[in-house]
């Protein structure tokens, strides 16, 4: 079997196009202009190409985006500042704060000062707990891309044998909760493998669908799959630079091997990675309406 590829690049852009639509009218019908700010804190590269897509994105869709690029010296108390500037500015409906954070910043003392109802991460006690009890605001960004693009490709999702490695806050325990939910499109029997997992293979080889968040390249392989297997490659691991300079990516999943057992998998680049803004839009879009009790 040849995997069919689960284009992430093509559903975005199809997601994209329905909200933008969908902002369109929020600001015919209501006059309501749902409004983004990143906060990046000092001057990591990847940081600021993630935050200028996150920002290149908004804009193109008709979000009213705010950046904040501040230095690294930045102190715990001018950020936590800033926040609450943030936080009480009725134009700004989500807030971003590019992580990581420089190492003397307090991580969890930030992202707890964000007002929940702005928390468009879906990283604050508040919305991790909603999200637990089936009651979403917010769901994170790239467990949300996730199980859109299950949904949106016809994934059988209930009743199916899910295998999630890894075990991060911001992937692998929400998109665990968010598949073992008992509502439509979850109801997952869901089993979460991690570092300490005596036999990953004994797991991942009974899974209808492994979704492969562990920060390896390559880490799945194909004697560790069952033929028509469904598989989310949320890694994202630099292998190697081009003559000229480019970074060469690999996902946590063997994909020249897979691909031959699995029945639909995710490339990367091209498959996870661009659904994760597209789903911060999607929560800043959903942020506009509640603050506005639309939603
Ligand atoms: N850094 C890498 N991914 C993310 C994300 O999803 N949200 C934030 N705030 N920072 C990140």
């Amino acid at each position: 079997m040849t995997a069919q590829l689960i284009k992430g690049a093509e559903v975005a852009k199809q997601i994209r196009e329905e909200l933008a639509a969908e902002i369109a009218e929020l600001k015919a019908k209501h006059n309501v202009v749902p409004g983004l700010v990143t906060v990046l804190v000092g001057a990591d590269p990847a940081s600021q190409v993630y935050v200028g897509a996150k920002e290149k994105t908004s804009q193109e869709l008709g979000i009213y985006s705010e950046r904040h690029d501040i230095p690294t010296e930045t102190t715990q108390s001018e950020l936590l500042a800033l926040i609450d500037k943030l936080n009480k500015d009725p134009k700004i409906n989500g807030i971003l704060v590019q992580l990581p954070l420089p190492k003397h910043l307090n991580e969890t003392e930030v992202l707890y000062a964000i007002d929940p109802k702005k928390d468009v991460d879906g990283f604050h006690p508040v919305n991790v707990g909603k999200l637990m009890i089936g009651e979403p605001d917010y769901i994170p960004c790239t467990p949300h891309g996730i199980w859109q693009l299950l949904i949106r490709s016809g994934v059988q999702i209930e009743g199916a044998e899910v295998v999630v490695v890894g075990r991060s806050n911001i992937v692998g325990k929400p998109i665990a909760n968010i598949l073992l939910q008992k509502q439509k499109n979850a109801n997952a029997t869901v089993t979460v493998c991690h570092t300490r997992t005596r036999d990953m293979a004994f797991h991942t080889r009974r899974a209808d669908i492994v979704i492969a968040a562990v920060g390896k390249a390559k880490a799945i392989t194909a004697d560790m799959v069952k033929e028509g297997v469904v598989v989310i490659d949320v890694g994202v691991n630099e292998i190697g630079k081009t003559a000229d300079g480019k970074r060469i990516l690999a996902g946590d999943v063997d994909f020249e091997a897979v691909k031959e057992k699995a029945s639909a998998i995710t490339p990367v680049p091209g498959g996870v990675g661009p659904m994760t803004i597209t789903m911060l839009m999607m929560n800043t879009v959903r942020a506009a309406k509640l603050a506005a009790g639309l939603a």
